[in-house]
């Protein structure tokens, strides 16, 4: 029988594309999602991509009580991946509580169904938030993290610290948290993809929005940083590479190959980019014009944050294997495929 994984959130950005992934590997793929900020749809799309209809569950996982009868329903799980989360900066500073209800609570509500279920081993998606705007770069996994610039980056923290802590105490349990730098892009088949509610926030689903006429233009935040163009740097990786990253945690958990209960790995490609080499990749990738103005800079972002992805690659055997260049096309042919 294959191994069964329950993934939370699967039905979401990174979610959809790690089930295509585990499925792809092999494995039996159990979705818990609420459907808050993702379509029923993306289990039809995972499903003509890979062959396989995932089982899915529709649930709120603060329900502590659906969350015990989910597990008494689902007993081989092997493994859990989480992603169900609320992930807007500028949202979780007007709703601190919601932010803190959805990510500690979901997350308490699991590691207490894992010690009670038997279930040994839990994959948790963080970010590079943790790191804040560090003082050394690239970051490593063993720079110092820094308090947090928003609710949602200190849920990231502290879901961080409850997993220590829990994975301390019932040394039968062991977990990867994965900090990812930014995600975007998507699948090669344009089946899945970024789905954001309203206007986006992020640069990437603002700027495809933008050349497919839905937004005027672009807002770049900001061309007064410390950076050599002056505008912003981030650590920009393919979904579907953060995607792998996935299963090859769930490999070293399952063959017991951690060397520690509870790791860390940066999940990220290694190159600083910029925002305005974004406009140019995405331009030279795509053949389409990016309008675009430069703006003030954006309340709490930081001035430049990549990874340093050693540790990835060497415990992981993983590498972001996409180019820049083919990670916007494939965020160009999504939106197309989606359309206005
Ligand atoms: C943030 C969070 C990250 C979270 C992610 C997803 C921090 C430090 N980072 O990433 O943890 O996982 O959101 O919600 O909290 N930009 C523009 N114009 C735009 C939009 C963005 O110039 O219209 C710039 C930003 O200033 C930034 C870069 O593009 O320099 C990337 O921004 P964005 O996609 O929002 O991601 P982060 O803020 O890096």
């Amino acid at each position: 029988m294959n191994k069964q994984i329950l993934v939370t959130g699967g039905t979401g950005f990174i979610g959809s594309h790690t089930v295509v992934e585990l499925q792809n590997n092999g494995y039996d793929v159990v979705i818990v999602d609420n459907l808050s900020n993702s379509k029923i749809e993306v289990l039809n799309q995972i499903k003509e991509i890979t062959g396989i209809l995932p089982k899915f569950e529709e649930f709120d996982l603060t329900d502590k009580v659906k969350v015990d009868a989910f597990f008494k329903k689902y007993s081989n799980l092997e493994a859990i991946i989480h992603f169900a989360a609320s992930k807007a900066v500028g949202e979780s500073v007007d709703k601190p509580l919601m932010y803190y209800n959805n990510n500690l609570n979901t997350l308490m509500n699991i590691m207490s169904c894992m010690i009670e279920y038997k279930v040994p081993n839990l994959v948790f998606s963080s970010s590079c938030t943790v790191y804040g705007q560090p003082d050394k770069l690239p970051v490593t996994e063993k720079t110092p993290r820094k308090e947090a610039e928003s609710p949602y980056g200190n849920t990231k923290t502290i879901c961080e610290d409850i997993i220590r802590d829990t994975l301390n105490a019932y040394p039968e349990l062991k977990g990867i948290a994965l900090r990812y730098f930014n995600p975007i892009g998507a699948h090669e088949t344009a089946k899945i993809g970024e789905l954001p509610l309203g206007v986006p926030n992020n640069l990437i689903p603002f700027l495809t929005q933008t050349v497919a006429g839905i937004r005027p233009e672009l807002s770049v935040f900001g061309d007064d940083y410390n950076t050599p163009d002056g505008s912003a740097i981030r650590d920009y990786i393919h979904v579907v590479d953060l995607a792998k990253a996935h299963v090859v945690a769930i490999e070293r958990l399952l063959n017991d190959k951690n060397k520690e209960n509870c790791e860390y790995f940066n999940v990220g490609t290694g190159n600083g980019v910029s925002v305005l080499e974004i406009i140019e990749s995405f331009e030279r990738a795509t053949g389409e014009k990016v309008p675009h103005k430069i703006v003030a800079r954006r309340v709490g972002d930081i001035e430049q944050i990549y990874a340093d992805t050693t540790f990835a690659n060497e415990e992981l055997g993983w590498k972001a294997e996409s180019t820049l260049d083919e990670t916007l096309l494939s965020a160009w042919k999504w939106q197309e495929n989606i359309g206005e």
